[in-house]
């Protein structure tokens, strides 16, 4: 078993954080969150959102991977040896019609501005297959934060098969959004949801396109 050394990584904005626009009393710390990914089946190639940070899908699934991120940074850092890295934005996909049969985003959507969930969502239906399925790991925001705080970062401890994680996602809050706002972007983009795990401070979504 492999246990990787402590590290808050992503904790945006980073350049706001070292030019001291983010003071530490704002930011609000959330209780560790423990999310053991086990292993899942996947035809084909796999299309990893936001596959930069401590890319988990990449060290889940190896060559399957095709990782992208809007930063080239967090790629190169990333551990993990997926088919290959791009650098992408999830809003515009570079990718054709129909192209994946499984796409990941793994802690990702904590990242992107609520503005933007639903052309993600778009974006993600249009590369997948009829069929395809769309796994979404990601935090849940509380619904009151305490006074002055405008950050929030999540300690986690992630358990997959071949070992252990430890890290750390910071982002701004987005006091509320959880796994329903999710299914309720799924719906409206065309997709069934087949499956749902409400976890302490985080969920795990499987949906589905249908054929
Ligand atoms: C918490 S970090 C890394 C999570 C990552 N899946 C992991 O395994 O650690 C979220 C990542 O999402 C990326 N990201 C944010 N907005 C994005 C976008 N519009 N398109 C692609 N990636 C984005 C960030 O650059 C960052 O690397």
């Amino acid at each position: 078993m492999r246990t990787m050394s402590f590290a808050i990584i992503c904790l945006l904005p980073t350049f706001s954080w070292a030019q001291g626009k983010i003071k530490p009393e704002q930011i609000q710390e959330h209780p560790k969150l423990e999310v053991v990914l086990p292993d899942f089946s996947a035809e084909g190639l796999i299309l990893d959102i936001g596959g930069g940070g401590e890319g988990v899908i990449g060290q889940l699934k190896g060559k399957q991977v095709v990782a992208v991120d809007l930063i080239k940074r967090e790629l190169e850092d990333a551990p993990g040896e997926p088919l290959i890295k791009i650098v992408m934005d999830a809003r515009e996909l570079k990718f054709l019609d129909r192209t994946f049969a499984t796409t990941t985003v793994f802690f990702t959507f904590m990242y992107i501005s609520p503005a933007d969930h639903e052309k993600v969502f778009q974006e993600i239906y249009r590369v997948l297959r009829p069929g395809g399925r769309l796994h979404i790991w990601d935090a849940v925001f509380p619904k009151t934060t305490e006074e002055g705080k405008l950050y929030i970062l999540y300690p986690l401890h992630i358990k997959l098969p071949a070992g252990d994680i430890s890290t750390g996602y910071g982002v701004r809050i987005a006091a509320g959004q959880g796994a329903d706002h999710f299914v309720e972007l799924a719906t409206k983009t065309g997709f069934q949801t087949a499956a749902r795990k409400d976890e302490k401070g985080w969920f795990y979504l499987e949906l589905k396109k249908p054929v």
